[in-house]
């Protein structure tokens, strides 16, 4: 595997081309933007770092979807981001049409890429895309449970004032305040988290966790850009180097966990062929339920989108 692109030069699309190219182990990162010259000047610097931080991926900006040709993988950021005050649902009218129009240019130039989401809202953008792409459900999926699990790890780390490195999560359902945190499989170097703290500062935690992308909106206006973008690029190396590394990612679920036909993240095994396998966990009664709610939630923006688009028709 050699070429990824990276579409969307915005802070998000700019942190994964350069957080990817730090990791080196692609040949080529593409950066496409309709704003050229943004893709191109993010590139650019990108690729003037290389000789400080020492990479060897070549970094080269575009707006012309010809230079996406053979792209392994394609990671779609494009899109707007949250304002203050606004949910991730409120932006289907606009991302919506964006992710549509780009995955159809991407496969104009690409046959077979392994494509990830990350524009949101994420869950029905995964949805767009994929039946967009009629490529199958194991090669397009979205970003977000990584991003979700490492705002859980992280406040956890702050809590305990430990490393984040020693904090292990898994966390299920949508990308909004209906994501499923699951402290039951949380460990601190391999100790229950329940042993460490308190439920009454897990729960603090837990609400603040599924709130984490909205802090973020009020604190700056526009959303994260760091954390969501390492979370892409560290799905990409897991596929490049066939890692198999567990993950919750967004998938279409077909049955797993009582859910059909809905894009909603779960744990997965992720290898050189995108979605290796679905790990089924054995949730209790009212997990189980969470997870519906969640799926239902997601559910309602899907119908959103499939109304659109008969609209459109
Ligand atoms: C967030 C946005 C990117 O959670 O969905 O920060």
């Amino acid at each position: 595997m050699s070429k990824v692109t990276v579409v969307g030069a915005g802070n998000v699309g700019a942190t994964v081309a350069n957080v990817l190219a730090h990791k080196d182990i692609v040949r080529e990162v593409v950066l496409l933007d309709i704003k050229g010259d943004l893709a191109k000047g993010k590139a650019l610097d990108s690729w003037q770092q290389a000789p400080i931080d020492y990479y060897s991926t070549r970094l080269t900006g575009s707006d012309d979807y010809k230079d996406t040709a053979g792209s392994d993988i394609v990671v779609i950021t494009a899109g707007i981001p949250r304002k203050p005050g606004m949910s991730r649902d409120d932006l289907i009218g606009i991302n919506a049409g964006i992710v549509s129009s780009v995955t159809k240019s991407i496969l104009k130039h690409s046959k077979n890429p392994i494509i990830i989401l990350v524009s949101n809202p994420l869950d029905v953008m995964t949805y767009a895309a994929h039946s967009i792409s009629k490529l199958p459900a194991t090669r397009v999926f979205g970003m977000a449970g990584i991003l979700d699990t490492a705002r859980y790890r992280a406040f956890l780390a702050t809590a305990l004032d430990v490393s984040p490195k020693d904090i292990q999560a898994v966390l299920m359902g949508g990308h909004g305040d209906t994501m499923v945190p699951l402290p039951r499989y949380t460990t601190v170097a391999g100790i229950p988290v329940t042993e460490m703290i308190t439920s009454k500062k897990l729960k603090a935690i837990v609400d603040r966790t599924k709130k984490g992308g909205g802090e973020l909106v009020k604190l700056m206006g526009t959303s994260a850009w760091y954390a969501p973008g390492a979370a892409a690029a560290q799905m990409v190396a897991s596929i490049v180097r066939d890692e198999r590394r567990i993950f919750p990612c967004c998938i279409k679920l077909n049955g797993q966990y009582g859910i059909r036909n809905t894009y909603l993240g779960v744990p997965v095994v992720l290898g050189k062929n995108g979605i290796e396998k679905v790990i089924k966990l054995d949730l209790n009664k009212s997990e189980i339920k969470l997870l519906k709610n969640s799926a239902s939630h997601v559910k309602a923006v899907m119908k959103v989108y499939d109304k659109m688009k008969t609209k459109k028709k």
